[in-house]
């Protein structure tokens, strides 16, 4: 693959994955897409800059680089966005220049029928032990920690974090992206959604009536996390998984105290161990549903005992809040992919495209193109959309549209809806599917939500009577567009 010109920058083929988040920087800085601000506070303003950088710049926003917050050292960083503009992810990836979204969607979904993950490879050293805190000498404010919305109820650490936690009875390590919120200088809360993985290996330890340990790095290679916040199977170590992204296996180091892996080249990685008998009030938090929907609830504490960090570490900040905000561009492409193998994995033919809309925070709009094939197909399109595992979890409408649909279009998507579609017919319900506290819609204690299953594809058995589409035909379209291209400079 060549380089070729971008807007501000150079897409360039490196040949070789980046060795860490820094190198990667450096290839965010070719591609013309690294934004450095100097002096904001972390107190609301780096949070609320994030949400006015998301909200007002639709094409390849950059990534947000914060150096120099009032009152921390210099070079003690935070970084925005790490992925979330179409040709960063491809970059991130390994893929050559996308022209659009659903470029990278699908060629994930084409990596995804031939993939291995690759395990780790266990080394003694790394950068990340440039400097530990142990015990007594941990204070996590140390690190410019941000308050991220007005009506957060503290300031969290981990955003755009992997919580690595290890299952008690086999050799499986998890990682999971969730919030974690700081109590005070060696205490943190984890906020660990019933029915995700890292919830249900702390519910085992917690029978056993063990303290789970648990290791949590919150500035690392973004492959990193882009799987930790995805629905990787159940078993399925997602640092294998970012590693079969990569083309190589990532190198780890065992943590003192527990022996878990933490990435050699990660930024800051705390550790320690979630108790049974400390419970303090976690949240409020704003959601990616664009809600603070979780009300403060008491949760297990994680103890932290090491700090694991390098010179001039950088905390990587995911922050979600009204869409779109700093992640949801990849989250929505990472989703549709993965939605895209699974429903293939269950037997489904003639899949077109996938996508999660943003403005759904990537799971509660989701669409599916597929090319009609027998009575039937279209239900069991949008049925699998939304039940396979990547598509489960607090969904709300899930739609099936005719190939001539772009999903990630939703000129397209609200046109099929409104024409090929009659409610009567060909929306049918899902009752008590997997919900949970974010859900806005649900009151606290209520876990269960319902699903639309709705069919926006032309009527199977009159699909051939169904009125033509009222447009220029792709030839007189084609023909207009090389004689009148320049009515639309
Ligand atoms: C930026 C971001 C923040 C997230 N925060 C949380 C959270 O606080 N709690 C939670 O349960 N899931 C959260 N998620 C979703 C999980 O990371 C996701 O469901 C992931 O698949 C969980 O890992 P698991 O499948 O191993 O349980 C978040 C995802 C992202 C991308």
């Amino acid at each position: 693959m060549a380089d070729t010109s971008t807007k501000n920058g150079t897409y360039k083929d490196y040949g070789a994955p980046h060795q860490d988040l820094r190198e990667w920087l450096d290839r965010v800085e070719d591609l013309g897409e690294l934004q450095k601000i100097d002096g904001a506070d972390w107190n609301l303003e780096i949070g609320a800059i994030a949400e006015m950088i998301y909200h007002h710049t639709p094409d390849d926003p950059p990534t947000l680089l914060f150096d120099n917050i009032p009152g921390y050292e210099p070079g003690f960083r935070i970084l925005s966005g790490m992925t979330n503009s179409v040709k960063r992810l491809a970059m991130t990836l390994g893929f050559p220049e996308p022209s659009g979204a659903m470029d990278v969607v699908r060629w994930y979904r084409d990596r995804m029928k031939d993939f291995s993950p690759i395990p780790s490879r266990f080394v003694n050293t790394g950068p990340i032990l440039e400097n530990v805190d142990r015990d007594q000498d941990v204070d996590l404010l140390k690190f410019p920690v941000p308050f991220l919305h007005e009506l957060d109820g503290g300031r969290y650490i981990g955003t755009g974090d992997l919580v690595i936690m290890q299952d008690p009875d086999t050799d499986w390590v998890n990682l999971g992206t969730y919030r974690v919120m700081v109590h005070d200088k060696n205490t943190v809360g984890l906020w660990m959604s019933p029915g995700k993985h890292g919830r249900l290996i702390r519910e085992k330890y917690f029978k056993q009536g063990k303290p789970c340990p648990v290791a949590i790095s919150v500035g690392h290679d973004p492959l990193m996390f882009l799987a930790a916040g995805n629905e990787v199977q159940y078993g399925v170590s997602e640092f294998s998984y970012a590693a079969g992204h990569r083309g190589a296996p990532f190198d780890m180091i065992k943590s003192e105290v527990n022996g878990l892996p933490i990435p050699a080249y990660g930024e800051i990685c705390i550790e320690g161990e979630i108790v049974m008998d400390d419970e303090r009030p976690e949240g409020p938090f704003g959601e990616w549903t664009g809600y603070y929907a979780s009300s403060v609830r008491e949760d297990p504490v994680v103890k932290i005992s090491r700090v694991y960090y390098r010179n001039n570490p950088i905390i990587t900040m995911a922050r979600p809040g009204r869409p779109p905000s700093d992640y949801t561009l990849s989250k929505s492409v990472i989703k549709s992919a993965l939605i895209w193998d699974q429903v293939e994995a269950a037997g489904l033919p003639g899949v077109q495209g996938v996508w999660c809309h943003q403005n759904g925070g990537g799971r509660l709009f989701n669409v599916i193109s597929i090319k009609q094939a027998y009575p039937g197909h279209s239900r069991q399109a949008a049925e699998l959309c939304c039940n396979v595992h990547a598509g489960n979890y607090l969904g709300r409408w899930a739609i099936s549209v005719d190939d001539d649909i772009d999903p990630s279009n939703l000129w397209d998507v609200t046109w099929a809806m409104s024409t090929r579609c009659d409610p009567v017919d060909d929306i049918d319900i899902i009752r008590r599917a997997w919900s949970g506290p974010l859900d806005p819609r649900k009151r606290a204690g209520d876990n269960f939500n319902s699903r639309a299953i709705v069919d926006a594809c032309r009527p199977w058995d009159w699909k051939d009577e169904f009125p033509p589409v009222a447009e220029s035909s792709p030839e007189l379209a084609a023909k207009t567009m090389e004689k009148w291209k320049h009515l639309l400079d």
